[in-house]
């Protein structure tokens, strides 16, 4: 099947990827762990060390899924505040109601909004997180651009998302396990593969650490560190609010 044909049309991309996270959440951790080998928990606690978080901090995490990242957050910034912000209640939904990852007495608070439109002042954060959600937005520098809006002069942010291995060999390794195996996988344990076609295809089709870069330089978000995960199959991305 043609990746196009896995792939939303544009103007309805918010509404398909919102439903099919719907659709999925019950199943969205356990495949999360299986189709990983469990690497993404490892991939997030270096995405959280990097932002070199302080008691007392205030944190966003956006497009926070079923909460990985802002309960890693919160552990990090006692007294302080973390934001999980998601436009899938069904996600905020088992958020809420996972105690695994709170190894703190500071909870994560829920919102249910759009990563587009951030329901929050400028300069309200000290920093920000965005696990495997920026490619799913329907525009990437504005989600970006709202995120620098959010943040304070000189706030961090670490996105961790997709990447492309390199190498001829790994690369057709990548692709036929994102296009087969991923797919397989979801059918499996979910009964649906099409999220996971979507997912798949959309990792394949995503902007390169260095495209990404150029859109935080525009919208005011310097990018100081690029991390590169199992050869390049998943990248954080450190960037500082310029002052
Ligand atoms: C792949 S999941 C990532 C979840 C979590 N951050 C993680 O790393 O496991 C992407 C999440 O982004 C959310 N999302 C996508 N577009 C969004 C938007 N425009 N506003 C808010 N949430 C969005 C989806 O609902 C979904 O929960």
């Amino acid at each position: 099947m043609a990746l196009e044909q896995s792939l939303p049309p544009r103007g309805e991309k918010p509404e398909f990827v919102r439903a099919g996270f719907a659709e999925i959440s019950a199943h969205y951790d356990r495949i999360n762990d299986w189709m990983t080998f469990g690497l993404h928990r490892h991939w997030k606690r270096q995405a959280v060390r990097g932002l070199h978080l302080q008691p007392g901090d205030r944190v966003l995490d956006l497009c926070c899924g079923t909460g990985d990242l802002a309960y890693l957050c919160a552990a990090e910034t006692m007294g302080g505040v973390t934001v999980g912000l998601d436009f899938a209640s069904e996600m905020i939904t088992i958020a809420q109601s996972r105690t695994e990852w709170c190894v703190s007495e500071d909870r994560p608070a829920w919102v249910r909004g759009d990563a587009l439109r951030l329901p929050f002042p400028d300069r309200s954060f000290d920093a920000a997180t965005i696990g495997y959600g920026l490619r799913n937005l329907a525009n990437v520098r504005e989600g970006l651009s709202e995120i620098s809006r959010v943040l304070r002069p000189g706030g961090r942010l670490a996105i961790l998302d997709t990447g492309l291995p390199h190498g001829r060999l790994i690369g057709a390794v990548h692709r036929f396990y994102l296009l087969q195996c991923i797919p397989a996988l979801a059918r499996l344990v979910h009964g649906s593969s099409e999220m996971y076609r979507y997912l798949a295809s959309s990792a394949l089709i995503f902007a390169s650490p260095e495209e990404i870069s150029q859109d935080c330089a525009a919208v005011g978000l310097n990018v100081e560190e690029i991390r590169q995960f199992l050869f390049g199959s998943s990248v954080a991305i450190f960037a500082v609010k310029r002052r």
